[in-house]
């Protein structure tokens, strides 16, 4: 069965590509763990449209990744299940679909890159047949054909002597050529979403900048939204078209790139800005946030970043969570105490 048949039960993607392509609802993920429940994602909203670049950023260990591969249907459960919330693509709930519903459309409308990529692909098969093998079982192509699309691909992310480099396994490549054939495999079916997972982390700054620019301009060319994930604030500035902040498994922050470098209305994301270098502030103090985030079984009641934040006061350290303020227009941010972050500089 075909990807296109699947998606024809309630009509098809919209082949123009405007519009949200996915819209993540209140989602909810837990783990249950011998360690406790742990809340991984709690009632996280975000949308990306076609053509359009969101970044996800947060520390390690807020619900990042988790949050992807929920999206993606490849979340480790047990221990990890979703326990509320939608995940639309196009308007059809992902989280009701069948199995073998979201397959196809993971295969061919929304796809993921990692950051190893190395155990990412199989390390027993070239390149070349690997990316022959996806046009092969989801467009029913010859072999032969399916080598001369890996070739294409091979150079549609700048892989130099492309021809002779699909003959090649995994590890004959370096680790930034590597993410190139990830990005090609992702890339293949032509999908209208990708998801880059903290991409760059594992490669050095130079071939970080390459891959990002490469990203960026592809996910141009080709109209797709792509989801940036990434913990590196100095990443986004250049490629984002909105930042989503995250901590502790919720949204905190969310609003155009400018904006949040403009006006950051959380103390958390003025925090992580505070932590990136500036060409234009050189010389100045780089401040590492205080403390770590917490567990994700013992999360502080009120603001989970209270205990953190120097403009905390006792209303943050009760419940309820702060809800997600609306600071300016498409902007919001969910502390009490937002006017006076804006303020502040
Ligand atoms: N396989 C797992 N088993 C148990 N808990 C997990 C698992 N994966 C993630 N978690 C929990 O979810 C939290 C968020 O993880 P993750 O989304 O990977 O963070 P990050 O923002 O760094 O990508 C972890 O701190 C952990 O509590
Ligand atoms: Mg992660």
């Amino acid at each position: 069965m075909t990807a296109d048949v699947t998606l024809d039960v309630e009509g098809v993607a919209d082949p123009s590509r405007t519009g949200p392509a996915l819209e993540v609802t209140d989602l909810q993920v837990e783990f249950r763990t011998r360690a406790g429940l742990a809340h991984a994602v709690n009632g996280v909203t975000f949308h990306v449209d076609a053509g359009e670049t969101l970044a996800i950023l947060g520390e390690s260990g807020c619900g990042k990744s988790v949050t992807a591969q929920a999206v993606m249907g490849i979340l480790d459960s047990p221990p990890g299940f979703v326990t509320g919330g939608q995940i639309r693509y196009r308007g059809k709930d992902l989280l009701k679909m069948s199995e073998q519903q979201r397959r196809a459309v993971r295969a061919n409308q929304i796809a993921m890159i990692f950051q190893d990529a190395l155990s990412a692909l199989n390390p027993v098969f070239t390149v070349g047949f690997q990316l022959a093998e996806l046009f092969r079982k989801h467009r029913g192509m010859s072999r032969a054909e399916g080598r001369k699309r890996a070739v294409e691909l091979l150079d549609l992310v700048r892989i130099p002597a492309a021809r002779q480099r699909v003959r090649d396994f995994p590890h004959q490549f370096s680790g930034g050529m590597r993410q190139r054939v990830m990005i090609a495999m992702a890339l293949a079916l032509d999908p209208e979403v990708l998801i880059a997972d903290e991409p760059t982390t594992a490669l050095d700054v130079t071939v970080q900048a390459q891959i990002m620019s490469l990203l960026a301009e592809l996910q141009r060319e080709r109209q797709m939204g792509l989801i940036l994930i990434t913990h590196d604030m100095g990443v986004v500035a250049d490629v984002a078209d909105r930042i989503s902040v995250m901590y502790a498994g919720r949204m905190v922050e969310q609003a155009p790139v400018h904006e949040v470098y403009a006006r950051p209305s959380h103390p958390y994301t003025k925090a992580l800005l505070e932590s990136v270098p500036r060409l234009d502030q050189k010389g100045r103090q780089l401040s590492v946030i205080q403390g770590l985030p917490p567990t994700l079984t013992a999360i502080p009641p009120g603001c989970a970043f209270n205990p953190r934040c120097r403009y905390a006061r006792e209303e943050c350290r009760q419940p309820p969570v702060p809800p997600l303020y609306e600071v300016a227009d498409r902007h919001a941010s969910a502390c009490h105490f937002w006017q006076e972050v804006r303020q502040d500089d």
